[in-house]
């Protein structure tokens, strides 16, 4: 019999670990499928101990599923497809002793030595796999429950651009059916580019470059598409068949990746096991400041397959690696002062201001507010005690006010009616949430501008930082970046420049030859980020055909490049001093070549111009797209003397008969695929 005493410890156990489920599902559904964990991991791994020794005390619950379970990314706006093998999650580890366990485990369950060991980087997006079949990609999945997935696959091949056929060259033999698991992710420059246009467009921030992945892998609005940019790493795989072909270890697992032109964790080191697992494991992790892609760990390996094969998996995690998690870093700081940026657009944004800190040995005194509403929902004060991260252990955030330590008179904060540059009455936009300075001679607008235009994202000419451009802007010389063409040496001087004039000066002149895609960028025009202007770039001669007619470029299903990039172009360009602006341009002689965009090509439709025309059975358009793309080919809408290959489905219309009245080579969809698979002739 119970006692009464007992019988209640046991229900307030039994409450504690129904809360406790609930607030495991709950930070589920928020890292998983929204990208935005409302706690650290720590805390989250606190929970999920906590609930584990409920469990243990309370032997009925354990059908609870919580536990076992590795979460669920499904949205269900996307067909589910099983994966070969289970997806599974990771052990993880926070400390010292944690590590020599799991090292101590290994030894154990080998019965022999210690195994060499690789160590990489834990790239923090959206895990990903990347199925083909006979060297063709069939699906790209979300690791959704671990067993099934959403199939993202379109997203995938039009944003990562990852081969949709692997080259059979060399003896890297291609398997029957493999599953390369990996992640996609934002690399932090991109992450601040988004939320610096979002910034500029009103729209709310992504709090962490994961949110930015996450929402973006899953992008339904293909219109959307052409301002995101996504990455890709491969750091393992699942099925591989026959298994005779496997990777006998990790840098051979890196080798064959390369020969089919997939991106592998290559900042990955062999170490071998044993006491130098931990000190080598803080020595890479100690390298993380200098990664340029968010990372919430180190992720420690088996190195060689067998060894791995001996060690097996559990029904979470494989018994041959371990996560190594780095703790987020919170601090206190106190706000000195709230500045306001004017953006290129002129949009303004608050920036705080803050009593330096060092957060994970880097010295912080500013973060971005974001926006008037965001600043306002925030409730911040100059004066007052704030807790700051690094959103992804890089870009400084504001978690929120510590109201315990607001001071008495801590200084409400006054939302500004006039620009800070030019003293013009500002605009208010979004029902006020976002502020604008609409003075097109403003300075700090000129700036900024001109900053994006020399930008390493953008046209990239090295040496013209803010201070050499600010003092060109007030000596009259440069307004906008056709200015940068006609400076003197005697200009540089003037402003500053002294012995490196000259070098500046050639540094402009080898600009000129950089690709067309890199002016659109840098024109810094709405809504167009680099992936539209590469997109852009394939469709358009040359730079002046950005002003061109409209009419020109309708019917243009075939480009990724979408209604709101064209409409952003033509109000960009409804103002006259935008066009004066790319005349300039031209009249300085700028007339930059066309270049494929960037991303890893099998290189088998290079130099081909592809028209597609009526409906592929098996292919969706913006896939198809992709592919040609990813084979290194351009696609153009509609035929003429350049079009080298016309690709034609069921109710192929006028283009067919266009590319038969000028000889152009046709195609059906089977012939396609064999030609983007190297089978036949391209
Ligand atoms: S190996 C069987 N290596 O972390 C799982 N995973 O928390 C083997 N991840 O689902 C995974 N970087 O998506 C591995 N270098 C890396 C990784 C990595 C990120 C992700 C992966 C996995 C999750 C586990």
């Amino acid at each position: 019999m119970l006692s009464i005493v007992a019988a209640c410890a046991m229900a307030a156990d039994r409450e504690r670990a129904e809360f406790l489920r609930g607030e495991i599902a709950r930070h589920d559904d928020l890292y998983f499928r929204r990208g935005e964990p409302a706690i650290s991991d720590a805390a989250y791994d606190a929970l999920k101990r906590e609930y584990a020794a409920m469990i243990a005390k309370l032997p009925e619950l354990t059908d609870a599923g919580s536990l076992e379970s590795i979460g669920d990314d499904r949205t269900g706006l996307f067909p589910s497809r099983r994966h070969g093998r289970p997806m599974l999650s990771l052990k993880k580890a926070y400390t010292e002793g944690d590590v020599r366990a799991f090292e101590a485990s290994v030894v154990r369950r080998l019965g022999e030595e210690s195994p060499a060991y690789v160590i990489e980087p834990k790239y923090d997006g959206v895990a990903i796999n990347l199925v083909y079949e006979k060297g063709e990609l069939v699906h790209a999945l979300t690791r959704g429950n671990g067993i099934e997935g959403d199939d993202v696959t379109s997203t995938i091949v039009a944003l990562t651009g990852v081969p949709t056929t692997l080259p059979a060259r060399g003896d890297e033999r291609i398997p029957q059916r493999v599953e390369l698991r990996g992640e996609a992710f934002v690399m932090f420059e991109q992450f601040q580019r988004s939320n610096r246009d979002r910034e500029e467009a009103g729209e709310p921030p992504h709090a962490h470059p994961r949110a930015l992945a996450a929402g973006t892998v899953r992008l339904i609005d293909a219109n959307e598409r052409g301002r995101r940019e996504l990455s890709l790493v491969v750091h393992g795989w699942g099925a591989w068949e026959p298994t005779a072909t496997r990777p006998r270890s990790h840098p051979e697992f890196l080798r064959v990746l390369h020969g089919w032109g997939l991106p592998g964790t290559d900042a990955s080191e062999a170490v071998p096991g044993g006491d130098a697992l931990w000190d080598r494991i803080l020595e890479v992790g100690a390298r993380r400041a200098t990664w340029a892609f968010p990372t919430d760990g180190v992720v420690v390996k088996v190195d060689a397959t067998l060894t791995r094969d001996q060690l097996g998996e559990g029904t979470t995690a494989p018994s041959w690696a371990l996560a190594v998690k780095f703790p987020s870093e919170q601090v206190m700081t106190r706000i000195v002062g709230i500045t306001w940026q004017v953006g290129r657009s002129g949009v303004l944004t608050p920036v705080a201001e803050l009593e330096p800190v060092s957060i994970s040995g880097v010295t912080v005194a500013r973060a971005t507010l974001h926006s008037p509403a965001h600043l306002l929902r925030m409730g911040v004060r100059v004066g007052d005690t704030v807790e700051v991260e690094r959103a992804g252990e890089v870009i400084p955030r504001i978690l929120g006010v510590r109201m315990d330590k607001r001071a008495s008179d801590a200084t409400p904060m006054v939302i500004p009616r006039s620009c800070p540059s030019c003293a013009t009455m500002l605009v208010e936009m979004n029902d006020g949430a976002t502020l604008r300075c609409d003075h097109p001679a403003c300075p700090a607008r000129r700036l900024r501008r001109l900053e994006h235009f020399v930008s390493p994202a953008a046209v990239d000419i090295p040496g013209f930082g803010p201070a050499l451009l600010e003092a060109l802007i007030a000596a009259g010389v440069m307004r906008t970046p056709a200015d940068l063409y006609r400076l003197t040496h005697d200009d540089l001087v003037r402003a500053g420049a002294g012995g490196g004039a000259r070098r500046l000066l050639e540094s402009v002149e080898a600009s000129r030859g950089r690709e067309l895609w890199r002016f659109i960028h840098g024109l810094g025009i709405q809504r167009i980020g680099a992936a539209t202007a590469r997109a852009l770039a394939d469709e358009l001669d040359d730079l002046a055909a950005l002003l061109g007619e409209p009419s020109v470029r309708e019917n243009n299903a075939a480009a990724p490049i979408n209604i709101s990039a064209w409409a952003a172009l033509d109000r960009h360009f409804s103002d006259p001093d935008n066009r004066a602006e790319v005349e300039a341009l031209v009249a300085v002689g700028i007339n930059p070549s066309r270049t494929k965009q960037g991303a890893i090509s099998t290189g088998l439709l290079n130099g081909h111009t592809v028209v597609f025309t009526g409906k592929l059975a098996g292919l969706a358009r913006d896939e198809a797209v992709g592919r040609v793309r990813a084979a290194g080919g351009k696609v153009s809408s509609a035929v003429s003397a350049k079009t080298t290959l016309v690709v034609a489905g069921e109710a192929a219309g006028a283009k067919l008969d266009e590319a038969r009245r000028l000889g152009v080579r046709v195609v059906g969809e089977g012939e396609f695929r064999k030609i983007l698979a190297g089978e036949i002739e391209n």
